[in-house]
């Protein structure tokens, strides 16, 4: 019964109009502890210095008041700045951190976490630059605030399945899958097209029926990568979302910044809007799953 409760405040308050974004994405710093190959951020990264916490401070209240509800906060490595996180979870009623899970995250913090696990060692490793994929596993152990947030690409699609008994060992609570988005267009290495594109879908939807307690994906979200028109509909370009950089200037049209190949976007979040939107009912109940209410906080 609480879940309908839930279901309907949600659609309730996103259909409400706004004069500020429900959904704020910010770069809480400039800096970042790895260089991974296909990230765009230091590809698009203008932010130089890190801003004070008390401005940051000021502007999530700010944003708060004016109807903004949940905050990802990301980066660079949001991690860098602990007490900053420890800070912006007294101020948002939702909020989530997506990280590399090299530094570990205060158990005080009870809110969902992303972690970016791109492989099985070798293949993570590489696409990471620096051997860090023991440390990360050991942090995540048993961690059930903790999904695992792989980028599909050229380099690791062969390797879902490898993904899936990762969450699984570690003892996560699940994992969720994005596909690599270019800057470049089509011809970039990196990008999972044609017959590429059509096995990892297939080999997704394999995964997904045989693991359906961990892999958090439905069908519906899976096969959208196909024609990829959700992006035309994206919550960043209809203003119900909003991404900030280290300096807390507005990043246009979404968090991967002004060059981004929207044609191109394997992002969760537009995809999960989309099936949202389309009263996918199997994407509605992994909603819950996602981001459960133990997760949300009054204020
Ligand atoms: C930019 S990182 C920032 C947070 C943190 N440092 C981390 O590694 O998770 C956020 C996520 O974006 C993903 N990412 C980076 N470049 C991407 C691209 N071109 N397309 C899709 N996802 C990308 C990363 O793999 C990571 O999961």
């Amino acid at each position: 019964m609480s879940k309908i409760i839930r279901f309907a405040k949600f659609v309730k308050d996103i259909k409400k109009t706004r004069d500020f974004p429900r959904v704020v994405n910010y770069d809480i710093t400039s800096r970042c502890n790895l260089k991974c190959e296909h990230c765009y951020w230091h590809k698009t990264n203008e932010a130089h210095e890190d801003l004070p916490d008390e401005i940051w401070l000021k502007t999530f209240k700010d944003h708060v008041k004016r109807g903004a509800n949940a905050a990802y906060l990301t980066g660079g490595e949001p991690t860098l700045k602990p007490k900053l996180i420890e800070a912006a979870d007294k101020i948002f009623p939702e909020m989530a951190i997506v990280s590399n899970g090299i530094n570990q995250i205060s158990k005080s913090i009870q809110r969902r976490i992303m972690i970016s696990i791109d492989g099985p060692k070798e293949i993570h490793n590489k696409i990471r630059g620096l051997d860090i994929f023991d440390k990360v596993v050991g942090n995540i152990k048993n961690d059930k605030r903790v999904i695992l947030t792989p980028t599909l690409s050229t380099t690791n699609y062969k390797y879902i399945e490898d993904l899936v008994r990762i969450a699984r060992e570690s003892g996560v609570d699940g994992i969720t899958f994005s596909t690599y988005t270019s800057h470049q267009g089509i011809d970039d290495p990196y990008y999972l097209s044609g017959e590429k594109l059509d096995w990892t879908i297939k080999e997704l939807l394999r995964v997904y029926r045989e693991n359906k307690d961990i892999v958090f994906m439905t069908p519906k979200i899976i096969k959208s990568w196909r024609d990829k028109n959700y992006y035309r509909k994206c919550y960043f370009k209809s203003s119900g979302f909003v991404a900030y950089d280290a300096n807390l200037k507005i990043k246009k049209p979404c968090t991967l910044g002004a060059k981004v190949k929207c044609e191109t976007c394997g992002c969760i979040v537009p995809v999960f809007a989309s099936a949202l939107k389309k009263m996918d009912l199997k994407s509605w109940f992994l909603l819950d799953k996602f981001f459960p209410s133990e997760y949300s906080k009054n204020f």
